[in-house]
């Protein structure tokens, strides 16, 4: 399988803390089927206290840990990027990094409220021939009180993100209902752990969610959401999608 939105490298945001947090979180993620890890530390901690070179010398460097400890699994870089409105200026500059260096961009949109700047900004990053992919939209507000909206996006061309984790209730049962909905509906097309430990809650697991997935839309239709499609991604290849249907049926959570 292919994760592509874990917090795996060491002390950059608050995810893994030491190297040995990273191998330990690696080493879950191999022993559970995953192959390759996009880190995605938040932009806005890498831009205030670190550096895009930073993050490279620790995606190699965390490597070679993997290889000296028999950990089989590849780090890749991407960045998980908040959105607001000087997200293209930071693209243009290289502090806000795609994922892999492709076309796609991992944004997260404001957990709440909806700022107005939201379709221009993002309609901006798709003026640059990006494509964004939208970070767990069960957790956030403005989809779950307008899940239409997601459906908006999707049809111009945006992809969505789900979280491994809110399908077994991690984050409660509104949002578990809800992420199934945005399933059943067409509008998840990768699943990632979102890992921030190696244990608990928000490991890097994500065989769990692969099987709750497969009893809402069947086994294949899961598993390309955690391996022909990330992978794609990955590549730089166009991701087969399918339309996604109207979520206005989709429950409200707020
Ligand atoms: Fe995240």
């Amino acid at each position: 399988m292919y994760d592509l939105h874990a917090h795996i490298l060491p002390g950059v945001d608050d995810g893994a803390v030491t190297p040995e947090d990273t191998l330990a979180m690696s080493r879950v993620a191999a022993d559970t089927g995953t192959k390759v890890v996009l880190a995605t530390p938040h932009r806005k901690d890498v831009t205030e206290d670190w550096s895009v070179a930073y993050l490279r010398s620790l995606i190699a460097d965390m490597n070679l840990q993997n290889l000296a400890d028999g950990v089989n699994l590849s780090l890749v870089l991407g960045m998980e990027n908040h959105l607001d409105t000087d997200l293209p200026g930071e693209i243009e500059a290289g502090r806000a990094l795609t994922m892999n260096g492709t076309r796609y961009i991992l944004i997260e949109m404001p957990f709440f409220g909806r700022p107005d700047y939201i379709e221009d900004t993002l309609s901006e990053v798709q003026d640059m021939g990006l494509v964004p992919v939208l970070a767990h939209p069960e957790r956030i507000e403005a989809f779950q009180r307008d899940p239409d909206m997601l459906t908006r996006f999707i049809e111009k061309g945006m992809l969505s993100q789900i979280t491994s984790n809110s399908l077994i209730g991690f984050w409660g049962e509104e949002v578990r209902d809800f992420t199934c909905c945005l399933l059943k509906n067409g509008m998840a097309h990768i699943m990632a752990s979102d890992t921030h430990h190696a244990t608990g809650g928000r490991s890097p697991r994500m065989d769990v969610g692969l099987e709750a997935a497969a009893d809402l839309i069947g086994y294949d239709a899961a598993l390309a959401m955690l391996v022909d499609t990330p992978k794609a991604i990955l590549e730089d290849k166009t991701a087969e999608i399918e339309t996604p249907r109207r979520a206005s049926t989709c429950p409200k959570t707020k």
